[in-house]
């Protein structure tokens, strides 16, 4: 993990590139006005003000932005623009329907995180200090803006869902393990590669049922979402801007088990009942600060024993890796067990999600090995 200080000077590193000469967040030249002093907060705050936890809705109505009205026109100007004014399709499959219910829902945590993440930079909460004032307001205008499209993102799959009479999924009460800022850049960067990587799920299921015509937008936001990325993976020791040539893939049951098991504080959604979409059990990675390269790794599951169960490690678009598992050890109705993470030979750069199944496979792809998951996913994200 790289020191607080190897980050702000990558950061630094990363501000003195010519390619930043040219679209600068500078006051008098910005969409997105700076503020006067850094106590001004120029993005919306949770619903009990700026300095208690983060809950919906936003001061600015989010989750409930009507078109034309002040709050939408402003929410515009925030993100670089908005939602598509084209029409919709005529119909949309219901299993469709279900991407876009695990979509709103994710992108609604992506809106509390960046939310809080802003509160904690301009409140200067311990951990969350940047001492050079230039460097902390460029931070924070870009994340502002960041903040403003995700808040689109949750608003576009809710409109989907609204539009086809299928109630919207309401914001649940969130949380993050974040500590300081390199672990929440970081934690930034684990959630959105698996948001990048479900999107192609959502994507050919799209394709799949019959709804061609919303690939596009589905696809405009990967691409969003992967400028973000590039950024926290500047911020974050200078890693390369692209992890792989061809992302990991992974499904909506992936991201929607990350999500629970991890950002939502349970028993506080509303209605993620009618999310017809599986939870797997958790696989905690015990390894900590896995290296690029190859190792043994130690995984736990809540299980008695881990007969007849396979690790699985999903990376670019290969066929997935099947690993045996070994050393399984259980108490008190854990089980703990290893498997050998075969980096070199598979060249498993940028994001790999592992998955505990009830079968060995071959596996063809993520959707097939979600078929036989019982635990997952495991995030590996070394570089
Ligand atoms: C604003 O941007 C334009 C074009 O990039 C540049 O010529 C101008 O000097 C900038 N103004 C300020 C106040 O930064
Ligand atoms: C949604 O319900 C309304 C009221 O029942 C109906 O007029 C409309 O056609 C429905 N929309 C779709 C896309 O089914
Ligand atoms: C904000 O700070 C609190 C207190 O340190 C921390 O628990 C939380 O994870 C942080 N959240 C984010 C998104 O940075
Ligand atoms: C993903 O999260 C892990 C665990 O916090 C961290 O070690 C790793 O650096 C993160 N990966 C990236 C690319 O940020
Ligand atoms: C299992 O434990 C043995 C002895 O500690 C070790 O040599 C081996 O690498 C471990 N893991 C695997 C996957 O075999
Ligand atoms: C899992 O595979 C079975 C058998 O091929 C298939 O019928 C089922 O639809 C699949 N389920 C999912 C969720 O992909
Ligand atoms: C394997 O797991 C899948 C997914 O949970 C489940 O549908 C299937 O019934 C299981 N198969 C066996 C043989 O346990």
């Amino acid at each position: 993990m790289p020191s607080f200080q190897q980050l702000v000077s990558g950061a630094l590193l990363a501000l003195a590139l010519p390619s930043h000469a040219a679209p600068q967040f500078s006051p008098g030249n910005s969409t997105v006005p700076s503020p006067p002093s850094s106590s001004a907060i120029l993005f919306s705050v949770g619903a009990n003000g700026p300095n208690a936890p983060v809950i919906f809705p936003l001061s600015n109505g989010f989750p409930n932005i009507v078109n034309n009205t002040p709050a939408y026109q402003a929410l515009t100007v925030q993100a670089h623009g908005s939602i598509s004014n084209a029409p919709p399709p005529a119909s949309l499959a219901l299993d469709d329907l279900r991407s876009f219910k695990v979509v709103e829902l994710q992108e609604t945590f992506e809106v509390y995180f960046y939310t809080q993440l802003l509160l904690n930079l301009t409140n200067n909460v311990p951990g969350f200090e940047i001492s050079d004032p230039a460097l902390k307001q460029d931070i924070i205008n870009k994340l502002i803006v960041i903040q403003g499209q995700e808040q689109w993102h949750s608003l576009q799959a809710g409109g989907v869902l609204q539009h086809f009479n299928v109630s919207r999924i309401q914001p649940c009460q969130f949380k993050s393990p974040a500590t300081d800022f390199t672990t929440a850049i970081q934690l930034a960067a684990n959630f959105t590669g698996v948001v990048i990587s479900t999107l192609q799920d959502v994507a050919t299921r799209l394709g799949r049922n019959g709804d061609s015509a919303v690939v596009r937008g589905v696809v405009s936001v990967v691409g969003t979402e992967a400028a973000q990325q590039g950024v926290f993976r500047t911020l974050l020791g200078d890693l390369v801007p692209g992890e792989l040539p061809f992302l990991t893939q992974s499904t909506r049951e992936f991201a929607y088990s990350a999500l629970q098991q991890n950002f939502v504080v349970p028993g506080t959604c509303p209605n993620d009942n009618t999310i017809d979409v599986p939870i797997f059990g958790t696989l905690n990675v015990l390894t900590k600060n896995i290296a690029a390269a190859n190792q043994i790794l130690t995984f736990s599951i809540e299980r008695s024993s881990a007969q007849g169960l396979s690790l699985v490690f999903i990376n670019q678009q290969n066929l997935p890796i099947v690993q045996a598992i070994s050393n399984a050890t259980t108490s008190n109705g854990v089980t703990t067990f290893q498997a050998n993470f075969p980096f070199t030979s598979n060249n498993l750069n940028g994001l790999t999600i592992a998955a505990v199944t009830n079968s060995s496979g071959p596996f063809i792809n993520a959707n097939d090995v979600a078929n036989k998951t019982l635990f997952g996913p495991g995030l590996i994200y070394p570089n």
